[in-house]
């Protein structure tokens, strides 16, 4: 089963590849887009859902997402093209760690996606090389809400020390030149829909298509993910979104 099979279903339910609410992710846009005729990059787009929101209803903003997987690019493309904004959003097939852009940006984001980067602080490094004089950037990272045990670890696949509470997390951020301006700390009910989109839309995709070659598999892949948040990393990883600027 190629990964997109599983992933369909899931972003199709929630198309945010994180636990945010569509109302979390308007607030934290507004925040950092108060103009409206920002250029905004996004550094592990995803599926362009961030930009494509970013672009919506904001007809002086301009958009560049870069992302290893263009699977979705085609989706978000057209997309904007729905909406009228096909010719400001531009789409990168690449590591965005070696991205370069020949100018910079207003909003740099980055959510759910440091570890192209190598953690928090290699992300932010990342993004003020792209930023303009007063710009903001958006990272949405994990953090611990307790200290994780070794169920926890081993479905994540991490370390202890790949995150940090929520306070020092923010310590470190502000440590490293930046001021918060505006941050969300996802809640349980935007954990559940996120994590019963990858788990139940899954599940309920394969349940409806037996005759599909991959419905097995999905279900499958339904129950451990299921399993993994539940046993796992429910209630322990948190997850944080900031809007920062940087200190003068
Ligand atoms: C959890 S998803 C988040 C997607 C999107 N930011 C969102 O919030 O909906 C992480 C994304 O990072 C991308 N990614 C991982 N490593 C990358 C790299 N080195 N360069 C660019 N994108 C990368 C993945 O392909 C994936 O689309």
């Amino acid at each position: 089963m190629d990964r997109q099979s599983f992933a369909r279903p899931a972003r199709a339910a929630h198309p945010i590849v994180g636990p945010l609410s569509d109302a979390s992710v308007a607030k934290l846009l507004d925040r950092a887009l108060a103009r409206g005729d920002e250029r905004v990059l996004d550094l592990g787009c995803g599926e362009g859902e961030w930009l494509l929101r970013a672009l919506a209803g904001r007809p002086g903003v301009t958009a560049e997402g870069v992302d290893v997987v263009d699977a979705g690019f085609a989706r978000a493309r057209e997309a904007a093209a729905r909406m009228g904004a096909g010719d400001r959003l531009v789409l990168h097939r690449q590591d965005a760690s070696a991205y370069t852009a020949s100018a910079p940006f207003d909003v740099v984001l980055s959510v759910g996606a440091t570890h192209a980067f190598g953690g928090l602080l290699p992300t932010l490094a990342a993004a003020r090389a792209h930023l303009a004089p007063g710009g903001c950037v958006i990272v949405g990272e994990g953090f611990w809400e307790r200290p994780p045990g070794t169920a926890t670890l081993d479905v994540l696949e991490a370390a202890p020390d790949d995150y940090d509470d929520l306070a020092t997390t923010v310590d470190r951020v502000v440590a490293d030149g930046w001021v918060p301006v505006h941050g969300h700390v996802s809640t349980p009910e935007e954990w559940n829909d996120f994590e019963w989109a990858w788990s139940g839309a899954t599940a309920q995709w394969a349940l409806d298509h037996p005759e599909d070659p991959v419905s097995a598999d999905v279900l499958e892949a339904a129950a451990e993910h299921r399993t993994g948040w539940l046993n796992g990393y429910r209630g322990t990883l948190g997850f944080v979104t900031l809007v920062l600027r940087q200190s003068p």
